[in-house]
């Protein structure tokens, strides 16, 4: 695959009044900024004649009005699709929802999909999770403008596991992610069949979501600059589109497949009766065994696989989801900021997601399996890179949220981000700034919260382009941090000191035995994984899925060669 390069880099010098600097004299960061406004138009796809698929169908993304609240409907933004060919139960609606339609599809499937574009604005969709070829990864560069097509061919070379559609244009991810643009994709394998779990009727998509309604009941989306460093955060939970879900199920085990399809609220999932989670997979499909959790946490970009036995339940009795009081992923600043009546629904705060009601008796149940699944699992010893991981480091500053040190550019490549075809790598997700056993300035987010006492000393991330440590440490928050392409192992997770208080409210809901592909890195927090980068060259990107932060830039990509 051949990278184009810029095209509008004159463009921006001169629109920047810089255009009488050689661009040797440009600091890199500079002209890491200006790839911003220059990505390349390219030619839409078009379909290949000698891909053969099993599946195909039509994708739209389309502006219509769903009900939503009682009362007037709601304008959003929707996939629908029709499908082509392939098998009838390829594609399922949920029942009025302005979510996308669940597509069910099976491992080694040939899939084709033709996006059709018929919003007012560029776009393009990506399949988060799939392991597929770059050109088809739905990367920004791809974006159609309204009218056009891109047509998408991939086989499904992914294990059983629950991936997500959404849209992935530059800067505007957020924007049509709140609008409607979601979708799950179910993928199916014979491993995962022979265990007949929960199917059918008693497998249920849980996409949670929040929302911000005006008094018309349409969507108010306005980040601005707190929402854009903090993330923006309705005060109505929908699942699958509908406020104060209420499932009326029989009194028998379900397969729950949960998805956070939120732009940056994160979750502390409970039963409210201490019943624990029984988890029987993450991101990249099933666990080796279901794992008992007291709750689990659920970041954006996520998805969790539930075991959910009612069978021992009375007809009428009823148990909810709760989301449960935690702290540490959005500093006392930022909260502070959340809590004009906007945002009534502070993050960490103890609140109902849904509600299962028991409805209906019924004698036999499914048996939960001992075992699930075998992962094929990698050694440091298996990596290209056991003494070097490849350093993936979050900065936060004042109106800026980065990766490795700059803000997104297209196929602006640092050493650290070209990584050799078929290779596994040792990766390490860190904190610029962090590491500093309460020296850094995240003490003062703390101090603002009446617990910790950080000094305010330097943290090591100097005074460099994040403009000033005040804010560094101040803007300390979570992020979860995805890679597209293949899932990974995480195989260490630490904590600095000042962070262990916060850390101590989430760190039982992390699930670190199955395969992942976003990943909460919590403040202070430095996670170690280990990812495959197999069968595909080309740019690979990786990017905090708050997604208000993958707009303003958090985001890199791999380049792989
Ligand atoms: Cu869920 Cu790059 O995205
Ligand atoms: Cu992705
Ligand atoms: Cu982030």
């Amino acid at each position: 695959m051949s990278i184009p390069k810029f095209q509008s880099r004159r463009r921006f010098l001169k629109q920047s009044g810089i255009g009488f600097l050689t661009l040797a004299s440009i600091p890199s960061w500079l002209s890491a900024a200006e790839g911003m406004h220059g990505m390349p138009v390219l030619p839409a796809r078009k379909a290949t004649a000698n891909f053969k698929p099993d599946v195909e169908l039509e994708l739209f993304c389309q502006n219509t009005e769903v009900p939503v609240l009682v009362g007037q409907k709601t304008r959003v933004q929707q996939y629908s699709a029709k499908l082509l060919q392939g098998p009838e139960q390829t594609l399922a609606e949920i029942p009025g929802s302005f979510l996308g339609p669940v597509i069910r599809l099976q491992k080694g499937q040939k899939v084709r999909i033709h996006l059709h574009n018929q919003l007012s604005e560029d776009t393009i969709t990506h399949w988060h999770g799939l392991h597929v070829p770059a050109e088809v990864d739905g990367h920004p560069v791809y974006a159609i403008s309204p009218g056009q097509q891109f047509v998408y061919e991939f086989e499904i070379v992914n294990r059983a596991s629950m991936v997500i559609y959404h849209p992935h244009p530059h800067e505007a991810t957020a924007k049509q992610v709140y609008h409607g643009l979601a979708g799950a994709i179910i993928v199916n394998d014979e491993e995962e069949a022979a265990l007949g779990l929960p199917s059918g009727e008693f497998e249920i998509p849980i996409v949670i979501q929040d929302r911000l309604f005006d008094g018309q009941n349409q969507l108010i989306y306005s980040p601005g600059m707190h929402g854009n460093m903090f993330g923006f955060y309705g005060n109505r939970i929908l699942v699958n589109g509908h406020p104060e879900l209420q499932l009326d199920v029989a009194s028998r085990a379900y397969r729950l497949r949960f998805l956070n399809g939120s732009t940056a609220r994160i979750y502390k999932l409970a039963w409210d009766d201490g019943t624990p989670i029984t988890v029987l997979g993450v991101d990249g499909g099933l666990l080796e065994q279901p794992e008992n959790k007291p709750y689990v946490m659920l970041a954006p970009g996520e998805r969790l696989d539930v075991w959910a036995d009612f069978s021992n339940r009375n007809v009428g009795s009823q148990l909810v989801m709760r989301s449960l009081a935690f702290s540490g992923v959005v500093p006392a600043m930022g909260m502070g900021m959340m809590s004009s009546q906007a945002y009534g629904l502070p993050v960490g705060s103890d609140y109902p997601i849904f509600t299962a009601r028991i409805s209906k008796k019924v004698t036999d149940s499914p048996k939960l399996p001992s075992t699930l699944s075998k992962i094929s699992r990698y050694n440091i010893g298996d990596t290209h890179n056991p003494n070097k991981p490849v350093p993936i480091t979050i900065s936060e500053g004042h109106m800026q949220m980065l990766l490795n040190g700059r803000p997104y550019a297209y196929n602006d490549i640092q050493d650290r981000e070209r990584i050799p075809l078929n290779t596994i790598q040792l990766m390490e997700i860190s904190h610029e700034h962090g590491g500093g056993h309460g020296m850094g300035m995240g003490g003062m987010g703390r101090m603002g919260m009446g617990h910790g006492m950080g000094g305010m000393g330097m943290g090591r991330g100097g005074m460099g382009m994040n403009g000033g440590m005040g804010m560094m440490g101040m803007m300390a928050m979570a992020h979860p941090i995805h890679l597209h392409g293949q899932s990974f192992q995480i195989i260490s997770r630490s904590i600095d000191s000042a962070n262990e208080r916060d850390y101590a409210t989430v760190n039982q809901g992390f699930i670190n035995s199955g395969l992942k592909d976003t990943v909460l890195v919590m403040p202070g927090e430095t996670v170690r994984i280990i990812k495959p980068f197999q069968d595909y060259k080309g740019l690979f990107m990786f990017h905090c899925h708050n997604l208000e932060h993958e707009d303003m830039g958090m985001m890199r990509e791999f380049l792989v060669e």
